[in-house]
């Protein structure tokens, strides 16, 4: 799915502290994820309006974000505040990197391009503890059809349940390119102090699924 299209999964909540920086890619278009220090979750597009230096390499501070490459300041909305070189300059309205709105539901941040889309509902009460980030050689509608093969159920789109035992996992399916996709795991618990161990057992279990999504696709 890409962002016009709804909401997309970009990153696990957790792997966001406030006051840093990621980059990522939905349908082979570069985004940042930052998170701001009141704790905040943004994504924008991944190019300063000065010279394309990435946005994911600059420096949070307060809820401001620097690039890297001249000091240039935006503000959560994206508009650039302040100039280094020109201190006392009023910037231009102009100057402004394209945002996504971005949302956080069940540990995991969202983000879109759309007015209209809806966030994914799965009508879970319970908790979520991260269990990690997938990255997998293959598209995304393998990588779902593969999902669905082993129990999946289909649920919105991008995003899934699994049951395995007594535990619940979420999965959250963010199309990279045609050849790669990432799925943000999360584990659905009682309670968030719940998940500590289960969740080590089941990041060692998405390194195998990862293993067996991309041996599905090779003989689809
Ligand atoms: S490229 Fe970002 S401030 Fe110059």
């Amino acid at each position: 799915m890409t962002l016009e299209a709804g909401w997309v999964p970009v990153a696990l909540s957790a792997s966001i502290e406030p006051g840093t920086s990621a980059g990522a890619v939905v349908d082979g278009k570069e985004i940042v994820v930052w998170r701001d220090n009141s704790g905040k979750a943004h994504v924008w597009e991944d190019r300063c309006p000065h010279r394309g230096m990435r946005m994911s390499f600059g420096f949070v501070r307060g809820d401001h974000i620097a690039c890297l490459y001249h000091g240039w300041q935006y503000d959560t909305a994206g508009q650039c505040r302040y100039i280094p070189a020109h201190p006392t300059l009023e910037v231009p309205q102009t100057i402004k990197v394209p945002t996504c709105s971005a949302e956080e539901k069940y540990g995991i941040v969202w983000a879109t391009a759309s007015t209209e889309a809806s966030l994914p509902d799965i009508n879970a009460a319970a908790d979520v503890a991260p269990v990690r980030s997938l990255y997998v050689e293959c598209g995304a509608g393998d990588v779902i059809a593969a999902l669905k093969t082993i129990g999946m159920g289909d649920l919105n789109g991008n995003l899934g349940l699994l049951a395995l035992g007594e535990d619940q996992l979420l999965l959250a399916v963010q199309e990279i390119s045609t050849a790669k996709t990432a799925i943000h795991i999360v584990l659905l618990v009682q309670s968030v102090s719940d998940g500590g161990g289960k969740r080590k057992q089941y990041a060692q279990w998405a390194a195998r699924l990862r293993f067996d999504l991309e041996q599905m696709a090779e003989v689809a």
